[in-house]
């Protein structure tokens, strides 16, 4: 244990001879009284106050220091009230919901001097007889934990602080030892000569505050004798001191501290001269200091007039070291002595002792003993907490948005991401208030977080304009406004920031905006403004161990495919198999975790866990399939997935970003696909979600198709899916299909394709092959049966399989309706009717030829392609060739129900057309005829 010499501990000696500062004047502002005090009673209902019989200082309600929704206010049981017993322990708030609920105390001054003092008595509030134990926290940073062990017992929580801002927070934190509560609040503005001990970086804890030698051992004093309403507690002790007092003034002015002259003008002294006085108390190690230092403030005054032979000089030893010289007091001066730095010792013993030349023995009048509280964690930079409670205000934001938004960081607010560097406050990094129910204007004060990346505000009612002030915001990456009722145009600041690459924006759904697919007056902008553009994606290239000799080929579409293909809008950007250079990141799962905001938003569920919402420092927006823990599949269908993917790269496949593979933890991060799947278009939908034409049904059946055309002819050996089905053909913003989920699909060697088999059958009911449940050896024409089904529910809108009332399967439903000759009695109705008769038939052909129950019958991925581009064909000249118009663009979805009224069907002049558009193809000779095909052949 550390010892010192008198001279290496910095003891401070200030005698009567200190030069009286001049105290800072102290201005009263908005929920200060007066005198600059806030006095807040806890508990007290709606919006009373009263005057307080003892200090005759007013205590206000909580009501506008804390949410109304936080917590409640009780009474304390009846048995509790003493008649002693101060109108501010008759109530309480307590907090039964939320880790953290705080109050805050505003219209402070920054860098000032306060005291903070809260007040507790449990008094069986809840009827339960329990006693709780909670932290109490001043802003970010812990104070004490407060044991309430009586229930009739008042406890009080005072700190001692210089403030950072102009406001000051005080949380009650649940560690889950009982219901925190509170019943009184205060706060007294210190002078700053005050305890010097106290800086931004270090607090001081009251452990006790004596007044010694009073003449009255219950009367406490504080507001008005102490004008800093310091509650000295009387203290003696009979057996071992002798009280002295003076009704005389003591020179209290020329005190730093300015005790009140109540508490100096008594004291106490040892009972015989040659005694000391003793004081001793053992250290109380905190949850967050062990060892914590101590400060011990004692305070001085002669309280006799001593004749000319008297002497009165006294030695201070603490722990056996003497302090400073011997002291010696004028009458009726102020001294006190406190240590600068904090003593941190084993335990504590003050022993007050006379010289040997002493005529009388020691005296001591007061008492302070403080602990330290570090105050070294940084709160959110204060720019971005103003902003942020703005921004909570307007739009009174129930989440648990109490205390700091960043720290600690165990209990940021939901919804924001911070970025933590040492050394500076945190920042607000991403802001979620997607589905928020929020109404009103944009609140400007987004644009005073300056740090932001991220800002998701999609899917509520905002309306209004948007703010250009948000391109102001010089990291903002994404700015996802879609969804809401937001009118006039995009300010040139923001199209500026799109067209630079700098930021994505997110705008549809919003059908008042005036956009170029929606122009109310002249667009702006190039038509080539995609709707979400993308910020180039830095990828880290790393060593992927795969073991798959798996070659596909990064081939170019030969022009033959190209001649009848469509172009989709994006041609340029897509085409081409941008992602080939690309290879796949390696991510911790503390990454996945960050990515994820610790998987806060599942999007959906896959191939063997969930998949989450997620955005990458860049701010791309990703999904992340997570393995499930039960999985017992998972590993293989995870290793399965990632060396398919790490290698295959196709437009029309799903990209993987990267995976994890961390202990146990296994993750993939893909591409984000706005839109969902395709099951969510079609089929899983409700009655009145936006229908897609038949046109856009044809470019997805088209582009899904492409995709496994490609793993079947361009990789070698070919891939095969095994899971083909609408749940795992994912649509982006432009309704671009990707096929997914490749958890099951396994390569297999072309030339003895016939001879591979598996142990296990896999693959999804209503979607498998008949044959290779049969045989058990799946092939690509087993993807090629799945992609059929596919395309019956793309004509039909209807599940797989039926239950009317007995289960019939997708394809019988169809071929016995086909039969009578009559397309329009399998058609998805919700299509009105709108779409080219030849091109359905042709559709409905296909699909029946690919479910052929002999997978001999059925046509490649490449004959499917091909054929479904001549349906797409015959689709763009059925709508008159202003093709690109009628594609879904994220914008508006108004486009697409107009549509709808523009082309009245015509079906008997259709249906006879039919059949001369399928004795085109077979003299194509490219689909092999079908045992059962439609009855029009
Ligand atoms: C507490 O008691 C007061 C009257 O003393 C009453 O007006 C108030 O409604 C009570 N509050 C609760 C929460 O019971
Ligand atoms: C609270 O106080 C009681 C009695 O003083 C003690 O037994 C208990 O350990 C304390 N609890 C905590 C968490 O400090
Ligand atoms: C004080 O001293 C006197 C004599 O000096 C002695 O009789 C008495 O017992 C002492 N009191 C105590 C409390 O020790
Ligand atoms: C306190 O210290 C003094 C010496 O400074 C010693 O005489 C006394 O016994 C100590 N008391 C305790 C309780 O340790
Ligand atoms: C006591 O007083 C004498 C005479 O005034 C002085 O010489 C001596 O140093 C003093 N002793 C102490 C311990 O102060
Ligand atoms: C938006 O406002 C409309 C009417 O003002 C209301 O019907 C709708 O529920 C609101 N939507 C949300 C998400 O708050």
């Amino acid at each position: 244990m550390e010892q010192s010499t008198a001279a290496s501990r910095p003891w401070l000696l200030l005698l009567c001879l200190a030069v009286a500062a001049t105290g800072g004047v102290l201005q009263a502002r908005a929920q200060l009284d007066s005198k600059g005090f806030i006095s807040v009673d806890c508990g007290l209902p709606g919006k009373a106050s009263y005057v307080d019989g003892g200090t005759k200082l007013s205590y206000v309600s909580d009501a506008g220091f804390i949410d109304d929704t936080a917590g409640a206010n009780q009474n304390i049981s009846g048995q509790y009230i003493r008649p002693q017993l101060s109108r501010r322990y008759h109530d309480v708030r307590s907090f039964p919901d939320g880790t953290r609920n705080c109050y805050t105390l505003r219209s402070l001054v920054s860098g000032r001097k306060y005291l903070v003092r809260a007040a507790f008595l449990y008094g069986d509030y809840d009827g339960l007889g329990r006693l709780p134990v909670f932290d109490l926290h001043l802003g970010v940073n812990y104070w004490q934990t407060v044991n309430v062990s009586t229930p009739g017992f008042e406890v009080t929580a005072e700190a001692i602080v210089v403030v950072p801002d102009d406001f000051v927070q005080v949380c009650l934190v649940n560690t889950g030892a009982g219901t925190p509560f509170i019943s009184a609040l205060e706060l007294r503005p210190l002078k700053m000569k005050f305890y010097p001990q106290v800086n931004l970086m270090q607090g001081l804890v009251l452990d006790v505050r004596l007044n010694l030698g009073p003449a009255d051992l219950t009367d406490i004093v504080r507001y008005p004798e102490d004008p800093h309403d310091r509650v000295w507690i009387p203290w003696a002790d009979p057996k071992e001191w002798m009280e002295i007092s003076t009704t005389k003034q003591v020179d209290s002015e020329y005190d730093d501290f300015e005790v009140p002259t109540a508490v100096m003008q008594t004291a106490v002294t040892p009972l015989n001269a040659s005694m000391k006085l003793e004081i001793t108390w053992d250290p109380v190690p905190q949850p967050h200091d062990l060892s914590p230092g101590y400060f011990i403030i004692m305070h001085f005054s002669e309280l006799q007039l001593l004749p000319s032979n008297a002497l009165r000089e006294f030695d201070i030893n603490i722990n056996g070291v003497r302090l400073s010289e011997a002291i010696r007091l004028v009458y009726l001066g102020v001294g006190v002595i406190f240590n600068e730095k904090p003593y941190q010792d084993g335990n504590y013993n003050i022993s007050i002792k006379a010289t040997a030349n002493s005529t009388l023995p020691p005296i001591l009048n007061a008492l302070e003993l403080f602990s330290i509280m570090s105050m070294t964690n940084f709160g959110t930079d204060s720019r971005d907490v103003s902003a942020m409670t703005t921004i909570k205000t307007k739009y009174h934001v129930e989440k648990n948005w109490m205390g700091d938004p960043c720290a600690p960081k165990t209990m940021a607010w939901e919804k924001l991401m911070c970025s933590y560097d040492t050394g500076i406050p945190p920042r607000i990094r991403s802001v979620n208030l997607s589905s928020s129910g929020l109404n009103g204007d944009i609140s400007p004060s987004f644009a005073d977080l300056k740090a932001l990346q991220h800002l998701d505000l999609s899917n509520n009612n905002l309306t209004g304009t948007i703010l250009d002030t948000l391109s102001q915001l010089p990291l903002l990456k994404i700015l996802d406004l879609s969804g809401n009722q937001l009118s006039g145009s995009i300010p040139s600041g923001i199209l500026k920031r799109i067209q630079d690459g700098s930021l994505n924006l997110r705008y549809d759904n919003n059908s008042n905006l005036c956009t170029n697919a929606n122009s109310c007056r002249p667009a702006k902008m190039k038509s080539k403004l995609p709707i979400y553009v993308g910020a180039p994606i830095v990828i880290i290239v790393v060593i992927v161990s795969v073991a798959l000799t798996l070659f596909c080929l990064l081939r170019r579409k030969t022009p033959g495919l190209m001649k009848n293909s469509v172009k989709p809008q994006n041609e340029t950007r897509n085409d081409g198999d941008t992602s080939l250079g690309l290879e796949t990141r390696r991510f911790t799962y503390n990454e996945i975790e960050r990515i994820t905001n610790n998987l806060q938003q599942v999007l959906g569920k896959g191939g063997f866990g969930y998949v989450y919402d997620g955005f990458l420092e860049d701010g791309t927006q990703v999904a992340v399939k997570i393995r499930s823990e039960s999985s017992n599949q998972g590993d293989k269908e995870f290793l399965a997935e990632v060396q398919i993917l790490t290698r295959i790269h196709h437009k029309n496949l799903v990209s993987l970003i990267g995976f994890c593979k961390d202990g146990v933890h296994m993750a993939l991060v893909y591409e984000f696909m706005s839109e969902g799947t395709l099951q969510d278009h079609i089929v899983g939908g409700d009655r009145n979600a936006r229908c897609l034409t038949w046109r856009q049904r044809l470019k997805i059946a088209v582009e899904s198709a492409q995709g496994l055309e490609y793993l079947h002819k361009g990789c070698n050996p070919p891939l095969i899916h095994r899971d083909v089905k609408a749940t795992n053909i994912l649509l982006n913003t432009r309704l671009e299909a990707k096929i997914a989920d490749f958890g099951l699909s396994k390569a297999f060697n072309r030339d003895n394709e016939s001879q591979v088999s598996t142990n296990v059958i896999v693959g999804t009911r209503g979607y498998m092959d008949p044959e290779y449940q049969t045989t058990g050896r799946p092939t690509t024409k087993s993807d090629v049966y799945s992609f059929g089904v596919v395309l019956l529910v793309l004509v039909t809108g209807k599940p797989p399989t039926m239950h009317n009332p007995r289960s019939i399967g997708i394809i019988e439903w169809v071929q016995r309706r086909l039969s009578k000759g009559n397309i329009e009695g399998v058609v998805d109705v919700r299509m009105h009717g709108d779409h080219d008769i030849n091109s359905m038939w042709k559709a409905a052909d296909i699909a029946l030829k690919c479910t052929a129950h002999a997978s001999a019958r059925r046509p490649n991925m490449t004959d499917v392609v091909l054929q479904l581009q001549e349906c797409l064909k015959l689709e763009e000249d059925h709508a008159g060739g202003n093709s690109n118009n009628n594609f879904y663009t994220g914008i508006s979805s108004n486009d697409l129900s107009m549509r709808n009224d523009s082309y009245p069907t015509n079906q008997s002049t259709n249906v006879s057309q039919s059949s001369t558009s399928f004795e085109k193809e077979h003299n194509f000779g490219r689909v092999p005829t079908m045992d059962n095909g439609p009855a029009a052949r």
